[in-house]
């Protein structure tokens, strides 16, 4: 008999990181277990501090955990990885780059074939919505727009884990939720596993299979919370949901 078990996309084993230097002592994040599934979308929440960049850091190779293990299908990562992407509170775009190269710079830095970076390139600004702007230049485009070229940047490669921290913080309330309905859209459409870090319990529960909640610093898990929603989420009525307030209702007392 044979027995096959799906690699975790992502898999954190008792991950602790401690920053020490002269000055400082600090353990960001003090024992951190999780394993998100491929294709898994996975929202993480938790007091300001707790550690939750740290995570996305230690998940990304920018960091090494001081004790534990991560893992990137299947792989230990010992560094900076070029299989998954990041999207961060700000856009940071080069303001003298029109949409369209902006977007090809994932490209350029990690040398893909020019025709086939061009050819994703075109998908993904049809399927954010950003036709008509590949030649607008940064400072021509609202901060939503913005936000969905960064998003097409890190999609380029067709990453196979995308990593947001607070992606939609600085946007006002209505294009956030715009945003939110576009990402789960896009995120069915790619087969991307998605860890994102949010400050918002509706966006967290509305984007995600699980939601992860945090403790204070130093962090770790508190709580892994099942959404229990239907896959198809029309905005305003899963907001309306029973379900939907249990769930946020729950997090939030956790959250205190
Ligand atoms: N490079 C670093 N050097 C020293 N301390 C850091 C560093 N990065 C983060 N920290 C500390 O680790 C803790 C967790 O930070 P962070 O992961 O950014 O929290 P969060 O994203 O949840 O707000 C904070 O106390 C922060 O000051
Ligand atoms: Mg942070």
């Amino acid at each position: 008999m044979t027995v096959t078990l799906r690699t975790a996309a992502v898999e954190l084993d008792s991950a602790a990181v401690r920053f020490r230097s002269k000055k400082i002592d600090v353990t960001a994040i003090r024992e951190v277990s999780l394993s998100v599934e491929p294709g898994e979308f996975v929202s993480i929440v938790g007091p300001s501090g707790c550690g939750k960049s740290t995570l996305l850091k230690l998940v990304s190779g920018l960091l090494k955990p001081s004790s534990g293990t991560v893992r990137l299908l299947g792989e230990p990562v010992t560094g900076p990885r070029h299989d998954i992407g990041y999207v961060f509170q700000r856009a940071a775009l080069l303001e003298w780059r029109s949409v369209r190269r902006n977007i090809l710079l994932q490209a350029e830095m990690r040398g893909m074939p020019a025709a086939e970076a061009a050819r994703r390139a075109d998908e993904l600004i049809a399927m954010t919505g950003l036709a008509g702007f590949e030649d607008a230049l940064p400072h021509e485009l609202s901060g939503g727009m913005q936000q969905r070229v960064a998003l097409c940047r890190a999609l380029l490669h067709r990453p196979r884990v995308l990593l947001m921290d607070e992606p939609f913080g600085a946007l006002d309330a209505l294009t956030r939720e715009q945003m939110n309905v576009e990402l789960r859209r896009i995120w069915r459409e790619t087969d991307t596993t998605v860890l994102l870090v949010t400050h918002s319990i509706a966006e967290a529960v509305y984007l995600a299979n699980r939601v992860v909640v945090m403790t204070a610093r130093p962090g770790a898990v508190r709580e892994l919370i099942p959404v229990d929603l239907p896959e198809e989420r029309e905005y305003s009525e899963t907001l309306a949901r029973p379900e939907f307030s249990t769930t946020t209702a729950h997090i939030r007392r956790l959250l205190g």
